[in-house]
Order: structure tokens, then C-alpha cells, then sequence
């Protein structure tokens, strides 16, 4: 087991300096409880920032010293980092904007500035850190660039990534100036996991929008590497909360609590301050439930924790006085002399306070209007495991409702949905809690935090291994050598490759994907050396590649095979006609009126329908709609229906890249052949080769070729090492 990195902007131990002296306490929040109970025996450091401003050098000595005996290491942050880099653009920009309040978005460059500098500080104290076999962890919202700034001097390194929080639709994400840069900073990743799927899908449509990145079942080719996107929903540290270690404490604080309450049912609510998380909201319920069902006056107390958090920013300040003045009016409203409706707590809880409360409240009342999981409903849960008494009211806002469906799930913005769940809830019989508790308990017992992030390294150490190409088709350095040496002993090579996606990048507009001087270059030097007989086989006109590319020399097959070019001449394949193009072009104009973005290509013995340049999804819809209708005119036409990289093209039938290779096969007895393609089209090719040819698809998609390459960029690398 490789050792692990963990990086957090926040250590789980949070350093407090009062009057002088330097005190210790845990972190509170979801990501630092939930990581902190990871396996023991895991080999990891930790480096995140301490939660304190230090400038004293021997301050900022004795915290490290004293946070090296966990294996924790901290990341200094100056006041006026904190400012900008924390308060600033991480909880003014990412945190509201990701959680849909983009109303509360600072649009200020300063924050952005800021957020970069201080990325490249946690960049330099992990590449301090590493050493060779290490795998790196880097989490949530605080350093999205930080994958990328860390491959830039580890390039070979595994690196994975989790974001905590809701990644947003695109249509909210895109509304960020700095997008882009966020995007590539967490494409430097080899794995980015997510809570839930809709994350994950929000992600990769806002990388393909945005950077054109298109993924292959959550899969991108980013450069010549991969990147995974996965689902890991995070667990808690179930025996932790179910048998939690305080019996004594425990006891007595439950008698204590029962005593004060006077026997009365409690609903509990337990939140970090924030706005995502709906406590007004929550007040106004309570108030909903007691004038719709006022026969519950007096019955029922609410525990309202708040736990103080990112004071300085003011909408977390305003939030303190909205819930300040809110529950003191409900309490003037609704309280009597023996009666407080809310017990309203604004401090941070221990663990003994908080699994009493767990464990002694009949109602955990979850309602955030946003929340990217949510660890407090599943600790409720998991505190309910002696009991089996206990009714969750959850958000179908918060990720953890994916998993908790047993719950009572709410829209956190229905109030009167909500305050009649509150009334079931306080009527559920025992059975009924039960059931749903044992249901709940058993996939939280199952999918525990150790899970989760045992999930998530094997996960990425399993890619590792897929990016050395062992379990799979990935042409490997050793396959490359034996490659290398079959090309060196073999007299008469051909060699096939296709244009655009193997030797070229995609380009919304085709014509502007004009060969490169390294690439003629290339060519040329193919071409050049002794007994090779290069062929570029092309879906486009032959016009424009004998003008791209007939310089070079080299053979030609254009428009799938429809034209070869041997030598210097062009001939066409055997019965092509084309009298059918005036019956099939008036449904491809009509594909491109109600396509914006898409168009025409029309060439000598076929017609192609383009749309890189139209969103995705509509482009796949039109074809999914049109193939019907294509398939039914082109069968009596026979003609057939070939599907490309983004674009459809109908042609002469039996016409294709791997009949027109018959004309190069047949030519003479080749002791070494290879042929390199990326779309479907080139499985033709692929097929029609003998068994010992070298054939190698790029992109991770099913093929019949016998090796995969994730880019262009290894195609040319791969050629480059040939010549
Ligand atoms: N928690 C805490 N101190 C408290 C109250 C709660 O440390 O006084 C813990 C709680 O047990 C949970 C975490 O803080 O593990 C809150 O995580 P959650 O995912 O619910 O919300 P987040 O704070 O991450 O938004
Ligand atoms: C959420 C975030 C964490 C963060 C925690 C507490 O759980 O996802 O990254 O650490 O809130 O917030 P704080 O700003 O105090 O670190």
C-alpha cells in the first residue's frame, strides 16, 4: 500500500491562540470529522492549514512540532490570506455560487488572485512532502487547482481529488469568470470523486462545454492522460456513533436533558451556521406546525444547535442575527412559564454532548437547502442502532438523500410540507421506526467512512495500473518495444493511419484543421525510409487531402474509401454514383435548419451532415431522429448510413476505409502492417487486417484494433520514435 497525502485547507485539529498561549482543539464540519476517522493503520500524512494565523516563527515551530506527533502538517496562512484566499474566494465565490446562491457571488479579482497564490503555498509544502510512490488526496472547494499545480512538477504522480460540496449545473457554473481555470486545475486529477451522480453528470457537462472534453462512461482524455469521475457518497464512522464511548456521561446528560424537558418529545436540529442550511427556515416550520396543529403546544421542544462558523464573512454574521431575532420571537410568541418552544444553542457541541442529544431526540429535523451530503443525518441514524426509536426529516436537498430514502424527505422550501412531515414524524408508530431505521442503519453500517475511502484509493490505485496499461488494451511501453523491433526487422511495412482524431486534433471547423510543419515533416520522413508504404485513409474530400497532404508523396483513400490514390493517380471505387444526392439532400437541409450550429459537407460521392459546433445532446437527438428516416430512403437507394466523430455521412453501399485497404493488401506480401485509427469508420480497416498487424485505435471507446492509445499526442509520439 502506497503511502497516502491527505490535503484539506483545514487540519483536523484546529490551533486557537487566547491571551498568548496555543490551544488545541478538533475541527468541526463535515469533511474533517468524516476524514479523520479513516483507518488507523493507513500510512498518511495530513497537510492542511491549522485554522490560525501565525507570524511568530517560534509559534508557528512549536504548532508544527506538536501536530508532527500525528503525522499532521501545517500550511501557515497569513491574516491577509485567510481574508481573501478562505473568507474571500473560497466563501464568497465557490461556496455560494456551488451551493445555487449565486446572489451572494463576489465577482472580485483580488479573491481570485489570492486563491491562486495560495494554492501554489499548499502546492509547494505537498511537493516538499512527497516522495516517489506516494499517492495524493487532495479535498474540496478550497483547492480546485491544486491537482494541476501539483502534476506540474510530478507529472507521473497519482493524484485524486473530492469535492465535498454540490458541484452546480452548468448553466450556474459557467457564469464564473475563472471556469476555465478551475476546470483544468481539477482536471490535473487522475480520479475527482462526488457525493452523488448529479454532481458527477454537473461536472461533466460543464467540462465538456467549457474545455471541450468529452468523457467515455465518466472517463476524459485530458492531454495523454485519463481522467475517471466517479461516485463515492461519504459514510461516517458507524460504531462510533452507534456505541458511542461516554456510558457514564451519556447517562446521566440523557437524564439531564429528559429532566429539562420535562418528558416533552424533542426535535433536534444540528448545523454548522450557514445559509445553505436553512435554519430560519427551519424557525418558521416550527410556527407553521403549532398554529396548524396547535394541540401540540407545550408537547414539544426544539433544539436548535448552531455551530459558529466562518464568523467574519458577513452573510454568516447577518445569518446570526436573522436566527437571533427569530427565535426570540417565536419563544415571546408561542412560550408560556414552563414552556421555551426552541432551545436555541449557538456553540459548538462535543462528542459526548452531541451523541446524547443523538440518542435522546425523538426527531432529527436535516432541512439545508443545499448541502453536498450532510454527516449529521447519518450520525442520527447511527445513534438510533440500540434504540431502534427515532424519525429522520430530510432534505431531498442534501446528498445524503440518495442513500436515506427510508427517511421522511422534504423540499426544504415547502414549509407546510414540512411542518406536516413534523406531525407524522411525532404519530410514526415504533414498528414503522424501526423498519426504517434498520433499513437506513443497514447501508450506513455497510458503507462506512473506512469504505468510502477505501473505495476511492482502490479505485485510483486500480487506474494507476490501467495507466500502465496493465488490465487492458493500453498500449504499453513494452508493447511499444515490440513494436519498434517488428518495424526494424520487417522489409515491407505499410502503414495506414487516419487524419483527423489520430494525427490531428478535432477542430469545430474542419477546414481549419491544416497539417502542421510536423506533421508533413513527419510524414515525409515515414515515407522516406526504405521499403514503407505509407496511406493516410481519410472520410474527407479528396481534393482536400491531396491539397493537404499530396506534397508529402504519400498514398490516399478519401471519403471512406470511395477514391484511392496509388502512386499519382486517383481512381474511384468500383460502381459509385451519385444521381441519389438531389433525393437525400433536401432531409440533411432540413437536419441543418432545425440544427443550429451544424451544416453540409457535400463531396463527390457522398454527403455528410456536421454538428461539432451544436450542443451535444441536440446533435444525437437529430441523429437518433433522422436515422429512421436515412435508413428507410438510402436501403432502396443502396446506399448506407455511416455514423462518424459528430458527423453522419451517407455513401455508396459496400463502400469503406476497409475496402479500399484491399487495394494496399493485396499489393504485395507486407511483413509488417499497422493502422491507426479513432472512429468508428476506421473499425473497417481494423477488420479487414490480418491478425499479426499492429492495429491501434485512439480514444477508449470498444474496438476491434488490438491496442488503445488515449491521444493524438501518442500517435505522433509513437511515429516520431519509428522514424
Ligand atoms: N459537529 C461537530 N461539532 C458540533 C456539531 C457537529 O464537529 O458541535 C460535526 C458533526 O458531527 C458532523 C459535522 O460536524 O460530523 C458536520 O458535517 P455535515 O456534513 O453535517 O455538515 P458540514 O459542516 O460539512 O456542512
Ligand atoms: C464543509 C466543507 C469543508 C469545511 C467545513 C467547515 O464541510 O465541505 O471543507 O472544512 O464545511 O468549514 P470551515 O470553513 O470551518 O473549514
Amino acid at each position: 500500500m502506497p503511502r497516502l497525502i491527505i490535503i484539506s485547507n483545514r487540519l483536523p485539529v484546529t490551533v486557537n491562540k487566547k491571551q498568548g498561549e496555543l490551544h488545541y482543539y478538533p475541527s468541526a464540519g463535515g469533511l474533517a470529522t468524516g476524514l479523520n476517522s479513516l483507518d488507523e493503520t493507513l500510512d498518511k500524512i495530513w497537510i492542511g492549514w491549522p485554522g490560525q494565523a501565525l507570524d511568530d516563527q517560534w509559534e508557528r515551530e512549536s504548532v508544527k512540532h506538536h501536530l508532527a506527533k500525528d503525522g499532521l502538517v501545517p500550511v501557515f496562512l497569513s491574516e491577509e490570506d485567510i481574508e481573501l484566499y478562505y473568507e474571500g474566494f473560497s466563501n464568497k465565490v465557490i461556496w455560494p455560487h456551488f451551493h445555487y446562491f449565486p446572489q451572494y457571488t463576489s465577482y472580485e479579482d483580488h479573491y481570485w488572485e489570492a486563491y491562486k497564490e495560495v494554492n501554489k503555498k499548499f502546492a509547494e509544502v505537498v511537493i516538499e512532502s512527497i516522495q516517489p510512490d506516494d499517492m495524493v488526496w487532495v479535498h474540496d472547494y478550497q483547492l480546485l487547482l491544486l491537482p494541476a499545480l501539483i502534476r506540474e512538477t510530478y507529472p507521473d504522480i497519482s493524484i485524486g481529488f473530492f469535492l465535498h460540496i454540490p458541484f452546480p449545473s452548468y448553466e450556474l457554473f459557467r457564469m464564473l469568470p475563472w471556469r476555465e481555470q478551475i476546470l483544468r486545475g481539477m482536471l490535473g486529477a487522475d480520479q475527482i470523486g462526488f457525493h452523488t451522480f448529479d454532481y458527477m453528470r454537473h461536472f461533466l457537462s460543464a467540462a465538456y462545454r467549457i474545455t471541450g472534453y468529452e468523457h467515455y462512461f465518466g472517463k476524459l482524455t485530458v492531454g495523454k492522460r485519463m481522467v475517471n469521475t466517479d461516485v463515492f457518497p461519504m459514510g461516517i464512522d458507524y460504531e462510533n456513533y452507534a456505541f458511542p464511548d461516554v456510558e457514564e456521561d451519556a447517562r446521566s446528560g440523557m437524564e439531564r436533558i429528559r429532566r429539562q424537558t420535562q418528558g416533552r418529545k424533542l426535535v433536534i436540529t444540528i448545523d454548522r451556521l450557514d445559509y445553505t442550511k436553512g435554519i430560519p427556515s427551519r424557525v418558521k416550520v416550527f410556527g407553521r406546525f403549532l398554529k396548524k396543529y396547535p394541540e401540540y403546544k407545550t408537547k414539544v421542544s426544539f433544539v436548535l444547535i448552531v455551530v459558529p462558523s466562518r464568523s467574519n464573512v458577513d452573510q454568516y454574521r447577518d445569518l446570526k442575527t436573522e436566527i437571533d431575532t427569530l427565535v426570540g420571537e417565536f419563544n415571546s410568541q408561542y412560550g408560556t412559564f414552563d414552556w421555551t418552544p426552541i432551545l436555541y444553542f449557538y456553540r459548538s457541541l462535543n462528542f459526548s454532548e452531541l451523541t446524547t442529544l443523538y440518542k435522546v431526540a425523538e426527531i432529527a429535523m436535516i432541512t439545508p437547502l443545499r448541502d453536498g451530503m450532510n454527516l449529521v443525518a447519518k450520525e442520527y441514524i447511527a445513534a438510533k442502532e440500540e434504540s431502534k426509536k427515532g424519525v429522520l426529516i430530510l432534505s431531498e436537498m442534501a446528498g445524503a438523500a440518495n442513500e436515506l430514502y427510508d427517511a421522511l424527505i422534504v423540499n426544504p422550501q415547502d414549509i407546510n410540507e414540512m411542518a406536516d412531515a413534523l406531525k407524522t414524524a411525532l404519530e410514526m408508530d415504533e414498528g414503522e421506526q424501526r423498519a426504517r431505521l434498520e433499513k437506513m442503519q443497514m447501508r450506513l453500517k455497510k458503507y462506512n467512512v473506512k469504505n468510502w475511502a477505501e473505495d476511492f484509493i482502490n479505485e485510483q490505485m486500480r487506474l494507476m495500473e490501467e495507466q500502465k496499461g496493465e488490465n487492458t488494451n493500453l498500449l504499453t511501453e513494452q508493447d511499444i518495444q515490440g513494436l519498434i523491433e517488428a518495424y526494424h526487422k520487417a522489409k515491407d511495412r505499410l502503414i495506414v493511419l487516419d487524419y483527423d482524431g489520430t494525427l490531428m486534433e478535432f477542430h469545430p471547423d474542419p477546414m481549419a484543421v491544416v497539417p502542421d510543419e510536423d506533421l508533413l515533416t513527419l510524414l515525409q520522413s515515414l515515407k522516406g525510409q526504405a521499403g514503407n508504404q505509407v496511406v493516410v485513409s481519410s472520410g474527407r474530400d479528396r481534393d482536400t487531402l491531396d491539397k493537404w497532404l499530396g506534397p508529402t508523396g504519400i498514398d490516399l483513400a478519401a471519403e471512406h474509401g470511395v477514391w484511392v490514390k496509388m502512386g499519382n493517380r486517383w481512381k474511384s471505387a468500383h460502381g459509385v454514383v451519385n444521381a441519389w444526392k438531389k433525393d437525400i439532400r433536401p432531409v440533411l437541409d432540413n437536419m441543418v435548419e432545425r440544427t443550429p450550429g451544424s451544416f453540409i459537407e457535400e463531396k463527390q460521392y457522398s454527403l455528410a451532415w456536421h454538428y461539432r459546433m451544436t450542443d451535444k445532446d441536440l446533435g444525437e437527438k437529430r441523429v437518433r431522429e433522422f436515422r429512421d428516416t436515412l435508413l428507410y430512403l438510402t436501403a432502396n437507394l443502396d446506399l448506407q448510413v455511416l455514423e462518424g466523430n459528430k458527423v453522419v455521412e451517407i455513401k455508396n453501399a459496400g463502400v469503406n476505409k476497409g475496402k479500399a485497404m484491399l487495394n494496399w493488401l493485396s499489393e504485395r506480401d507486407w511483413d509488417f502492417i499497422m493502422a491507426i485509427g479513432d472512429d468508428h469508420t476506421d473499425e473497417d480497416t481494423f477488420k479487414v487486417m490480418p491478425p499479426r498487424a499492429f492495429t491501434i485505435k485512439v480514444g477508449m471507446a470498444k474496438t476491434a484494433a488490438r491496442f488503445q492509445v488515449v491521444s493524438v499526442g501518442n500517435v505522433r509520439a509513437l511515429l516520431e520514435r519509428l522514424v
